[in-house]
């Protein structure tokens, strides 16, 4: 169903939904980013209906939108939230988080698996978890974000005819494109800087939290070079 569509939504939604399930921020989709209310009313639709609301943080979670989770941006909570790629800073290990009325669902070994609460990845996102609050990440991520989107939007100004959109929040960020964008991210490889492109035709830039302006004005840089030869 279409994304930030509150109608689209509120047709599928009755009394025999038991969940809904959403990404805060899209990522694959091409970091689509919903209008201001569009999460309280998807929490108000589950809440007339008594489904849950899942947030799917793989993506915008442990930091990556300027606070710990993209929700915290809305003002409303979801009942569950799914975690993995931030968490372990390349350890894999994924987790989902429950409000405490709907952990009671689950029992001790009721949702076992043959590496699940590995001590080692567990110690991995529990160091995560330290640095981001010793090194102030979230604050980081803030200000080196919107330094990145300004400078995105300088680009767009610079090349209307190449970039029609700057979307995002903090480090996840996209710049759509008015043709495919596969070459340009292979192009800006070919010079020392790695992006990437979602949904066909958004390059997506969500680099690791503690960048610096320094590294984002080189990224910048070979953007600029690329984009003025395509
Ligand atoms: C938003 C989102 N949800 C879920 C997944 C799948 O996660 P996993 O590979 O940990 O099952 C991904 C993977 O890219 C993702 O980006």
């Amino acid at each position: 169903m279409p994304y930030n569509d509150l109608a689209a939504l509120t047709a599928l939604v009755s009394e025999k939904t038991c969940a809904v399930m959403l990404e805060p921020i899209q990522g694959e989709g091409g970091i689509n980013t919903p209008d201001a209310e569009y999460l309280a009313q998807v929490r108000q639709l589950c809440d007339k209906y008594g489904a849950l609301l899942i947030f799917d943080e793989i993506q915008t979670g442990i930091g990556r939108t300027g606070k710990m989770f993209a929700y915290q941006h809305s003002g409303i909570k979801p009942d569950i939230v799914t975690l993995a790629k931030g968490l372990g800073g390349g350890v894999p290990i994924g987790a989902f988080i429950a409000s405490d009325k709907v952990a009671t669902a689950f029992g001790a070994g009721d949702h076992g698996s043959t590496f699940g609460g590995n001590p080692l990845a567990c110690a991995a996102a529990n160091a995560v978890l330290g640095v981001i609050a010793e090194e102030n990440l979230l604050d980081n991520v803030t200000t080196v974000g919107q330094y990145l989107q300004a400078e995105l939007n300088k680009l767009q100004l610079k090349y209307p005819q190449l970039i029609t959109e700057v979307r995002g929040m903090g480090l996840m960020l996209g710049a759509k494109l008015t043709k495919p964008g596969r070459d340009i991210v292979n192009q800006c490889m070919e010079q020392g800087a790695i992006i990437n492109c979602t949904a066909g035709d958004v390059l997506r830039f969500v680099p690791p939290l503690n960048i610096t302006k320094a590294h984002v004005d080189e990224v910048i840089t070979i953007l600029d070079k690329v984009l003025a030869l395509a």
